[in-house]
């Protein structure tokens, strides 16, 4: 088969390179892809769904992977099945649980799924209200629509919380919801569904804040990891039985079917697992952090997944534990520069994986080209093993303004 992954980040690079594995797969293209998956995919100048339908069938690609969220919300399965490509994701309508939080609270509410209580508004005045006579430090605010990470806020203040609401207010028919502020700790559960079964992945959890110990603003993700302790076995069969399943049938009831990844975002809280977020697609940086713990084919699950044929597949992963950690440019979160050359790449050992995100050649040279640079990343047998060999990973590689979180698994 030849494979297309959409996509340029560190996500793309571990899809790329898990499908490379396959032994399905002769030949693996990605869209636009980066410096890494260069190293042994073709990398094709193609980022808008007409661009991409082009591409796949001039050269005949037969199985497509997406990575980011908006092309699913916008509706690049439909677009690529229409013609008779086969594309693994949900639709844009499932994927509404990603590209809508007000429609994705009305299914939680309605099948009786356990998530923050929320009010949500259509009039910036009563919003802000809202904000003006409720203590801003227990509520979380968010903007209805896909946000690429900017569309949460939890305010300290209400001039902070009333400025978040006319931002995000300003154009037309916009939504907000304020939702109860939940404590506990975050986890993150995907799982593989064709709309009835479900798969489930290794739990994952990801590191948000920029800096150490949770310090400095949020960041699309600064490193992830995986271990088996990281939930208790019938925690992790509650949130398939009283979560993903029942959000699988809340759709169904609305004529939805779910195929494709299903991703939790969950906030375990003393009453039990709550969600704060569905994503239609695998988590970054957390994909890093599981597909190297898959042992069966990708492409043969992914195959059972949007072909109604999960069900009694064997999805094989390793019982170890796995962490990736990001190396970003000076300045990321916030403004950055790139074109910074990359030292020491080729003096990482093959047992670390060095998953790209923003990077690209410059002659010879890899240089950054982007916010977040690369994902290090490595499985071992124990957690403490697997952060101290991603860490070796790290400090064999230099660029200038490099910086990385110090505590990512811990
Ligand atoms: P979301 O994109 O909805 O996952 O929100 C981004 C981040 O905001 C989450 O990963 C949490 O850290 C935080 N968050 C979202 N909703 C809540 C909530 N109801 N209570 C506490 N923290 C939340
Ligand atoms: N790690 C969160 C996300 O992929 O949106």
């Amino acid at each position: 088969m030849k494979i297309l992954i959409v996509g340029r980040g560190a996500r793309e690079h571990a899809l790329a390179w898990k499908a490379q594995q396959s032994l399905l797969v002769e030949k693996v293209y990605c869209a636009p892809g980066n410096a890494g998956t260069g190293e042994f995919c073709t990398n094709l100048n193609a980022n808008t769904i007409d661009q991409l339908v082009d591409q796949a069938t001039a050269l005949g690609i037969d199985y497509t992977i997406v990575g980011p969220e908006n092309y699913l919300v916008d509706g690049i399965v439909e677009r690529f099945r229409q013609l008779g490509l086969k594309i693994f994701g949900p639709t844009a309508e499932a994927a509404k649980l990603e590209g809508s939080k007000s429609f994705t609270k009305e299914i939680l509410i309605e099948n009786n799924i356990p998530t923050a209580r929320a009010e949500v508004f259509d009039s910036s005045r009563r919003a802000n209200n809202f904000a003006l006579r409720n203590d801003m430090n227990s509520w979380v605010i968010k903007a209805d629509g896909l946000a690429s990470g900017k569309g949460v806020l939890l305010p300290k203040t209400c001039a902070e919380a009333v400025s978040f609401v006319l931002k995000n207010m300003a154009g037309e028919n916009q939504k907000i919801l304020f939702e109860e502020r939940l404590q506990g700790r975050e986890v993150s559960v995907m799982a593989f569904t064709d709309g009835y079964n479900l798969s489930l992945l290794p739990p994952a959890q990801d590191h948000k804040r920029v800096f150490d110990n949770n310090g400095g603003p949020n960041t699309g993700g600064m490193g992830s990891f995986s271990t088996p302790e990281l939930i208790e076995k019938n925690l992790i069969s509650h949130i398939s039985e009283e979560i993903l399943k029942p959000t699988l049938i809340g759709l169904r009831k609305r004529g939805i079917t779910y195929t494709g990844l299903l991703y939790a975002g969950l906030m375990i809280t003393s009453e039990g697992p709550k969600v704060l977020e569905f994503n239609c697609r695998l988590g970054d940086p957390e994909t890093q952090a599981v597909l190297p713990l898959l042992k069966s084919d990708l492409i043969e699950v992914m195959i059972a997944s949007d072909s109604g044929r999960l069900l009694g597949k064997q999805v094989l992963w390793e019982e170890k534990s796995c962490c990736s950690v990001v190396m970003a440019s000076k300045g990321y979160p916030g403004d950055y520069e790139t074109g910074k050359r990359i030292y020491g790449l080729e003096k990482v050992p093959p047992e670390i994986l060095v998953f790209h995100a923003g990077t690209k050649l410059h002659g010879k040279n890899t240089i950054t080209d982007g916010g977040r640079v690369l994902s290090v990343t490595a499985v071992a047998n124990s957690l403490e093993e697997a952060i101290a060999k991603s860490y070796r990973g790290v400090h064999k590689i230099h660029f200038e303004g490099a910086h990385f979180r110090r505590d990512i698994g811990k």
